[in-house]
């Protein structure tokens, strides 16, 4: 499954030079899995061409209202009741004035005004100059959008095709597709603040070389875009990897344990949900050298001494706030072998309610994985999946678990 299959997606498109960024859009929809209805404006279709947007998405294109390829010359009614969501990209100063007025004297706006509101979500992503994007009566009528429904994304912050410099850029197609994404997510995680732990530590033993191990942090940073795709207020703390931060997520960069030991501890007070994700290294280099360890000739080899690391996850369990119910406590293990029997006697002498475990080689760096979940109740098997796909299932899972907030 990808994470718009079955969906229906019909694109609109206003007059704007961003649509040449909605080209890229259409795109990325249908590699994500959806299918793609475009409809562009007359105005649109000076920036890019029909035959652009029907060689990406593989149907005929609509610009006109009055277009006879309908049986019932009813393009607004048909295309609207098929969609899943309607998507303006780029929505432009003008349509938006047009919309918040009920216009609709060509086919875009009146599919906008035409799509069963209920069922079929309007999603704006506006593109404006930054004079635009901030004029009062640009930001009454976003206001007015949001109250009558739309959903109308922010805006990115840059460079602008005019020449001028600030807010009012379209957001990017990546980011605007994960808006969507997240959009078909239930949102049984609103009004929550979920804690995630990702990546591994590292721990110096001078200034050039250190400890660590192969987590690549995929796996936690998938909890902590899927957290947000419910809905969930998500700070990520992560140790050292290279990737990109989920949109809309808060990200603390850590380097050894003891610094993921302090976020955590900084955060875990405001926090509803804790997933331990992160591979955090169980020794640290007894006082570590400030200096390059030198290998000079004839010198001995120099030993190590290690020293035990705080374990972050049973510290948090063992917490007040953990221990009264208030803070849902969750726990992963990376193992080789016996995978359920060291994950059970890990639940119980971690002292979480739910401890998730993974076969650790057949998981590090991989972008799928399969899921032990292990509670009181006993043993759920999540089947191979990707791991985004895997951790929105265990969202579900948490989500399930929570107290009823009053
Ligand atoms: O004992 P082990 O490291 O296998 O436990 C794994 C779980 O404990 C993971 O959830 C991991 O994030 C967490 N952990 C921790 N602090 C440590 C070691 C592990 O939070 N020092």
């Amino acid at each position: 499954m990808s994470d718009l299959s079955k969906r229906h997606i019909l694109l609109g498109m206003s007059g704007g030079i961003a649509c040449y960024k909605s080209a890229e859009l259409c795109r990325a929809l249908i590699k994500a899995g959806a299918t793609v209805q475009v409809i562009l404006t007359e105005a649109a279709a000076q920036f890019v061409t029909p035959v652009t947007l029907q060689a990406l998405s593989g149907r005929p294109v609509y610009v006109s209202q009055w277009d006879p390829r309908e049986p019932n010359n009813m393009a607004h009614i048909n295309l609207s009741r098929e969609a899943d969501a309607l998507v303006v990209a780029p929505a432009s100063a003008d349509f938006m004035a047009k919309l918040l007025h009920g216009r609709a004297d060509d086919l875009l706006s009146l599919s906008c005004l035409a799509r069963p509101m209920r069922r079929v979500p309007l999603i704006l992503a506006p593109a404006l100059n930054r004079e635009m994007w901030q004029h009062p009566a640009t930001q009454r009528n976003v206001a007015q959008l949001r109250a009558d429904g739309a959903q109308v994304l922010g805006v990115g912050e840059g460079d602008q095709a005019c020449g001028e410099t600030g807010d009012g850029r379209m957001l990017e197609p990546e980011e605007i597709l994960a808006e969507l994404v997240a959009f078909f997510q239930p949102k049984t995680l609103a009004g929550q603040r979920v804690l995630v732990t990702a990546g591994p530590t590292f721990e110096p033993l001078d200034p050039v070389r250190g400890l660590t191990n192969r987590s690549s942090g995929k796996m936690g940073f998938a909890v902590a875009q899927a957290a947000r795709e419910f809905g969930a207020e998500v700070i990520l703390v992560a140790g050292p990897v290279h990737l990109e931060t989920p949109r809309g997520v808060r990200r603390v960069n850590v380097e050894t344990a003891l610094e993921m030991q302090t976020a955590v501890q900084a955060e875990m007070n405001q926090a509803d949900v804790f997933v331990a994700t992160a591979a955090v290294a169980d020794w640290r280099v007894e006082g570590g050298s400030t200096q390059k360890i030198k290998k000079a000739q004839g010198e001995p080899v120099p030993t190590l001494a290690l020293t035990e690391n705080p374990d972050i996850l049973g510290q948090v369990a063992a917490s007040a706030r953990a221990q009264s119910g208030a803070l849902y406590c969750v726990g992963f293990a990376a193992e080789s072998h016996d995978l359920i029997a060291h994950a059970q006697a890990k639940r119980e002498r971690k002292g979480v309610p739910l401890l998730v475990a993974n076969l650790g080689p057949a998981t590090f760096g991989r972008d799928d994985n399969a899921l032990t979940l292990i509670d009181a109740q006993g043993v759920h098997e999540m089947p191979p999946n990707r791991k985004i796909e895997l951790a929105r299932q265990l969202m579900a899972e948490i989500a399930r678990r929570l107290p009823k907030k009053t």
